[in-house]
């Protein structure tokens, strides 16, 4: 019985547009590499594809788009490209803020952001307190964020709750496990899109993508508008999601 009703549950949003979207945004440096730019450039344009993916996901409705923005690895880059980001991250928050509140966006960071510097901290809290009471989209940046991490600080806190005396090993669930990750309040990754070529997760979502569907498109970053998100949108709605399940045939 429980098997049949988690079934129905999946296809309530079966053929529909996906409500969470999360996106690799890679091929920054290789777009500015191309153009004989500095890799910086890239990510600078980088930004601007960032808030047409936005509004894209305003206009169709989305209800979460997660963007991974700094992995827990981005740290093996140049000392002078990691700074350039964090410049740029601090430079968009502080740009964006009234955009933030205008389209009713909540704002949101999943990572280990305790590495940035103080500023940027400071600013990425104000973010998530001015929006916090937004009702529209959740806009999820992943910022220091690596898909083993978020399992490790999960299997931590629940560890200490079994400390505590107030869990049972026999009572931990895959839903206690899903409790703790830095995505515990939102819904299901539906679909993730990766731009630039590559085809693999890099340490994004690991936990949350078990079912999630999948596109990869050789387009750079910087190069990624609404016509390309339109295209994985529909892709996703052709797929047929089954969850280990089968389709009903009809007779
Ligand atoms: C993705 O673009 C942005 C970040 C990782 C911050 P890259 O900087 O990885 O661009 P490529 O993959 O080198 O082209
Ligand atoms: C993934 O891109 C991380 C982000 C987009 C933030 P990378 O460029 O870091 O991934 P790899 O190194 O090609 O796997
Ligand atoms: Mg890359």
């Amino acid at each position: 019985m429980k098997y049949k009703s988690s079934l129905e549950n999946n296809e309530k949003y079966h053929k529909h547009n996906p409500r969470h979207v999360a996106i690799i945004m890679d091929g920054n440096g290789r777009w500015a590499n191309k153009k004989g730019k500095m890799r910086i450039l890239g990510h600078r344009e980088g930004f601007k594809a960032v808030k047409k993916a936005i509004r894209f996901s305003l206009i169709n409705n989305l209800k979460i788009l997660t963007l991974y923005a700094f992995s827990s690895e981005n740290w093996n880059r140049p000392l002078f490209e990691i700074k350039s980001l964090m410049e740029l991250f601090s430079y968009a928050l502080d740009s964006e803020i009234q955009n933030l509140k205008k389209y009713n966006i909540r704002f949101k960071v999943i990572g280990d952001i305790k590495y940035f510097d103080k500023k940027l901290q400071n600013s990425i809290y104000n973010a998530e307190k001015m929006t916090l009471n937004n009702s529209g989209l959740i806009l999820n940046i992943a910022a220091n964020y690596g898909g083993r991490w978020d399992i490790i600080q999960s299997i931590k806190k629940i560890i200490n709750k079994v400390q505590q005396g107030v869990l049972h090993v026999n009572n931990i669930k895959e839903k206690t496990l899903s409790q703790y990750l830095s995505t515990s309040k939102l819904l299901p990754v539906d679909l993730v899109i990766r731009t630039g070529g590559e085809k693999r997760m890099s340490n994004f979502l690991l936990w949350q993508i078990a079912y999630s569907e999948l596109y990869f498109t050789d387009v750079l970053w910087p190069d990624f508008n609404q016509n390309i998100f339109q295209h994985a949108i529909d892709t996703f709605i052709s797929r047929e999601r089954r969850f280990g399940g089968f389709k009903k045939y009809e007779k």
